[in-house]
């Protein structure tokens, strides 16, 4: 797509180390799923022969397996006391995404997925909100309670899928089609959240679309793998922002085939980031605070969860009777997201004792950011 908003149709090569299809990155493109990704004809005949062939391979890596957690968590370590004590004294809340580090979840007053998150954040009533997540999390909870610091222990904490839908481009894309309707998951920006009409999660992007009115063009921004998933879930034709999650486009079913020789009876459950393949395969696709219900509730002793390796810290917490497999990459037993890893213990001490760093943003962006995100509250209730 250029700046005029016209359509490009674009190629998907297939990438002969993952077998993933993979989209250039040169090209900018929407696509709608009544004219789905322009998927060439062969392509779904060779991903799923390459899926049976790598299936039978074995692994070339050793599963990182977490068994039951029966028995008492450890002390707290000196650090996480100190972080409890200065807590006390900022009359700080400390909201935790369930990709952070254990050391942080256990200190954290509430862990939990954006949604759940971003209502906590509403709701606080202390003097300051301290972040463990990442950017667009910590600048939602500025957006819906802006008169408290909210405070991110490391401010570098991006998001490549929020960096993949800049906000002139979104404005540009508007100039040219002004009739659509955008639906943005929550994993972007400010500035991207001022052009939106509503916000939606991954734990009610089916809810939101589904009120979106049936007279109106949506465009879903920026994940077109949790696009495409609601589309297909709801029926709802919609057009899709070519942005990713480098994360969770790293998971691939092949990886997965390998992992289930070793572990024939587990269940798989996966984030609706990931590809169109992995979420077809998977016994249940959700929302992180979803898998924790899922994981609870099934019969299987043996989960293979395919999103970031932090939501087994909190898994393990809450469901300490059966057996978690971090979902495999093609290179890797386990995957981390870069971002959400760099926040530590000490970064969060740091922060809590200078009270600093905090999100900034424009008064004007705030207002128009908060009027969708305010909607989606309310349509989600
Ligand atoms: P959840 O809202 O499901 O926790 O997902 C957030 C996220 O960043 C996934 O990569
Ligand atoms: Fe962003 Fe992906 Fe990290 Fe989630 S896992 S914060 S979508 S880069």
């Amino acid at each position: 797509m250029d700046a005029t908003g016209e359509l490009k149709t674009f190629a998907v090569g297939l990438d002969n180390k993952s077998s993933q299809f993979v989209i250039p990155a040169s090209f900018f493109y929407i696509s709608s799923f009544n004219q789905p990704l322009d998927l060439a004809p062969w392509a779904s005949d060779v991903r799923s022969l390459t899926n049976t062939a790598m299936a039978t391979a074995t692994l070339n890596y050793e599963p990182m397996v977490f068994a039951p957690k029966l028995g008492n968590e450890a002390p707290l370590t000196a650090i996480q006391e100190e972080v409890l004590a200065l807590k006390k004294e900022r009359n700080a809340l400390i909201l935790a995404h369930n990709y952070q580090i254990d050391a942080i979840q256990r200190v954290a007053d509430y862990v939990g997925d954006s949604l759940g998150l971003a209502y906590k954040a509403e709701a606080a009533d202390t003097d300051c909100i301290v972040f463990c997540g990442v950017h667009f999390m910590a600048e939602t909870a500025k957006i819906v309670n802006p008169t408290k610091p909210v405070l991110l222990p490391d401010l570098n904490a991006g998001c490549s899928l929020s960096d993949s839908c800049p906000a002139a481009k979104l404005a540009a894309y508007k100039e040219a089609n002004p009739n659509v309707y955008v639906v943005a998951y929550i994993n972007c920006s400010a500035g991207v959240k001022a052009l939106s009409d509503v916000i939606c999660t991954s734990g009610n992007a089916m809810k939101i679309v589904g009120k979106v009115p049936a007279d109106r063009d949506i465009l879903f921004v920026p994940d077109q793998n949790l696009g495409q998933w609601v589309a297909k879930q709801t029926g709802r034709a919609m057009q899709l922002w070519p942005g990713s999650c480098y994360a969770h486009v790293l998971f691939t079913q092949q990886a997965i085939e390998r992992l289930k020789l070793k572990f024939p009876d587990a269940l798989v459950v996966a984030h609706p980031e990931c590809t169109e393949t992995v979420r077809d395969n998977a016994d249940e696709v959700c929302s992180t605070e979803k898998m924790i219900g899922f994981c609870r509730d099934c019969d299987a002793q043996e989960i293979i969860v395919v999103t970031e390796t932090g939501m087994i810290h909190r898994l393990q917490r809450e469901v300490p009777n059966k057996t978690f497999i971090a979902g495999p990459t093609d290179t890797c037993a386990c995957n981390d997201c870069r971002y959400m890893k760099m926040n530590t213990i000490e970064k969060l001490r740091d922060c809590l004792r200078d009270m600093s760093p905090q999100i900034e943003m424009p008064e004007d962006i705030r207002l128009k950011a908060y009027a969708p995100i305010k909607r989606m509250l309310e349509w989600s209730q």
